[in-house]
Order: structure tokens, then sequence, then C-alpha cells
């Protein structure tokens, strides 16, 4: 039986598509039925055979409720840990602790209480620090706690040590560190909004850097990593670094929309997210943008795949063409 947690989010259901594909014992955790819908709604980008959703035997709980947790473990090899909160308001940090480090601690107690074979954890290259060396990062470079890290980041590496503590129990694991992963469904959530943002208009970028990969590009290699003798390694998983500007013409262009023609200055969002801090504290809404979304559209961040290309002889679809292939499956783009 293959456990997978977070089937309902962006990862979590293309994983789900591509386990089915293989597998027939497949058991994924969900919260609300309504959440299920996003995910049949990616199995149908892909297929119109019902009976593979089908396959899928879902498990109401949540990570952090340990009892409930528990019978989710029957007869489980293999996990797949995709569930995580991910915001960067800072308001949301002590719940970001509570799912992102604590929960993952839960999942790796009843692993080892189960004695799963192996568990594959999504983690992020906001849990790699940036190289002291040269100018691309890689998995050796050490996430550096003196940082001015976000509270995400931090959460993300806090449960990278719950997973390693696994392997010191005996629990073979393999963690994956994507960089900002484009796929399509959730186009109003994370990267889902930068497709919706441009469809509907939006005219500015920023000539910040980072690393991008497709989400059928994170899920390939962690099946492969699963079912592979390969243990105890963690691999950053960036098809190509590029800059925002870049990211938001190829989205126009696969659109065949106006490409965004406002550069923005780092000077400009420092006063926005300020602005945009002020005015959340104000109404109790979200705010646009924080200081460290702020600071990461103008960053230059990159990262190298080597270590998973070499391992698997994968290769990275470019990411071109992921994009060309997002935008069709974009919802008002087929009206
Ligand atoms: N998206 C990116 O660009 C990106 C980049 C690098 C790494 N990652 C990592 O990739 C993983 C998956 O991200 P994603 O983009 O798929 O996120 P997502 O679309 O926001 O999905 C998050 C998933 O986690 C579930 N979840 C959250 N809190 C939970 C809880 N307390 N109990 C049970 N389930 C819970 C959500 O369930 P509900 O549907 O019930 O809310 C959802 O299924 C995360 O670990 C994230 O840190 C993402």
């Amino acid at each position: 039986m293959i456990l997978v947690t977070g089937g309902t989010g962006l990862v979590g259901s293309h994983l789900l598509y591509h386990l089915c594909l293989q597998n027939d014992a497949i058991r994924a955790i969900y919260r609300t039925d309504s959440s299920l819908e996003k995910v049949k709604n990616v199995f149908s980008y892909n297929t119109d055979d019902t009976t593979l959703f089908d396959k899928i035997e879902w498990f109401l709980a949540d990570i952090t409720d340990v009892p409930a947790m528990i019978p989710a473990f029957f007869d489980v090899k293999h996990v797949y840990h995709c569930a995580a909160f991910i915001s960067f308001n800072p308001k949301d940090y002590r719940q970001m602790r509570k799912v992102n480090i604590h929960g993952t601690a839960i999942i790796v107690n009843l692993c080892v209480d189960a004695k799963i074979d192996k568990l594959c954890f999504v983690s992020s290259i906001a849990a790699v620090g940036n190289s002291l060396n040269s100018n691309i990062t890689t998995e050796e470079d050490e996430w550096n706690k003196e940082l001015d890290n976000s509270g995400y980041s931090i959460t993300k590496f806090g449960a990278e040590m719950e997973v390693w503590r696994a392997s010191q129990e005996d629990i073979d694991v393999v963690i994956v560190n994507p960089g900002v992963i484009l796929g399509s469904g959730f186009w109003n959530a994370g990267s889902g909004k930068l497709f919706s943002q441009v469809y509907n208009g939006f005219q500015f970028y920023t000539e910040g850097v980072t690393g991008f990969v497709s989400v059928q590009d994170v899920v390939k290699p962690m099946i492969l990593l699963m079912n592979s003798t390969v243990k105890n390694e963690r691999f950053i998983l960036v098809s190509e670094n590029k800059s925002f500007k870049e990211i938001f013409f190829l989205i126009a262009d696969g659109f065949g929309k106006k490409r965004p023609s406002i550069k923005i200055k780092p000077w400009q969002t420092n006063i926005f997210w300020r602005v945009a801090w002020l005015i959340s504290k104000i109404t109790g809404k979200e705010p646009l943008i924080s200081k460290y979304s702020a600071k990461s559209a103008h960053s230059i961040s990159e990262y190298s795949s080597e270590k998973i290309q070499n391992t698997l002889n994968f290769k990275f679809e470019n990411i071109e063409k992921s994009i060309i292939d997002i935008c069709k499956n974009y919802p008002k783009y087929q009206v």
C-alpha cells in the first residue's frame, strides 16, 4: 500500500495521477470533500478514464491529528509526504510550524511505528542554503539559520530535520527540493496565480532569478527515486533558472496575450510590501505581498540539478514547453 499526504494539492494530485497509472493500492489523506474535485480536475487534464481516480482509497484526517492518522498507516510500505502549509504571511508562522514541522514529526513517528520501507519527502529549495563558493547552489550548500529566513523556509528546514531522524531509525528516505513548481490546476493559489494574473492582464514584472520546474518533473523523479535503491539523499529539482520577467513573458506568449511591460524596481517593492502590511493590519485581509515574497522577487538564486540528472539519468523538459502545455489547460483559454 502507498500512502500520499497532500494528495489534494498541486504536487500530490499530479503525483496521484502518475501513481494510479502503475499501482492499485493507493491511499491518500484528505480534509474536505470539496478538495477531491480539484484532484478529479487534474486527472481530467490527462485522461477521460474515471476508473483511475476510483483506484484511490481516500482517508479523512488532518496530519497533525495523531489518533486520526494511525489507521492510515495500516499495511503501508511507501509514504509520499507532500502535505504542507505554504505562506509568506508572518501571521501564519505558528500554524506553519504546526503543520510543517510537527506534522512531519508525526508522519515520521508513524512511519517508524508501521515499519514502512521508504519515505519520500517534498521539501523545497527554501531549505537549501546559498552557495558560498559559486553562484550555483547544490545539495551540499547548508541552510544558514543566521540569515533573515522566511517562516516557510525555517519550517521546511525543520521538517527535513525530522525526515533525517527517520533515516536514523532505519527508514530509507529520499528528499526532493523543488524550485517554483509550475503545473495545471490550482489557478488561484501559489504558482498557479502567475498564470491567472498574466491571463488577466497583469502588467508588472521583476528581474529576480530563481529555479523553476514543471510539476511533472517533480513527481516523475519522486516515483523513480522511491522505486530505486537510492536512499538517504536529497535532490534539487530545477529544470531551469530563469527571471520572473522571462517566466511572465513565456506565460503571456503561451496565452497569446500582451507581455507585462512595467518593470518594478527593488525600492518600489520595498515600499509596496510595507503598505500591503499596513493595509492588512487595518482590514484583517491577506497582504497582497509580504516582505519575503518582495525579497525573492528581486534576489538572484540559481540552482544545479546535476545530482538528480546523474543519479537517475533524468532529463528535465524545457520550461517553455511546460508553460505552453499548462496554458492550454487554463479554463478560460479553452472557452
Ligand atoms: N508549489 C510550489 O511552488 C512548491 C515549491 C517547492 C516545494 N513545494 C512543496 O511541495 C509540497 C506540495 O506543495 P503544493 O504546491 O502541492 O501545495 P498545495 O497545493 O498548497 O497543497 C498542500 C496540500 O497539503 C495539504 N495539507 C495542508 N495542511 C494539512 C493538514 N494539516 N493535514 C492534512 N493535509 C494538509 C492540503 O490539503 P487541503 O486540500 O485540505 O488544504 C493540500 O493537499 C509542499 O511540501 C511544498 O512545501 C511547493
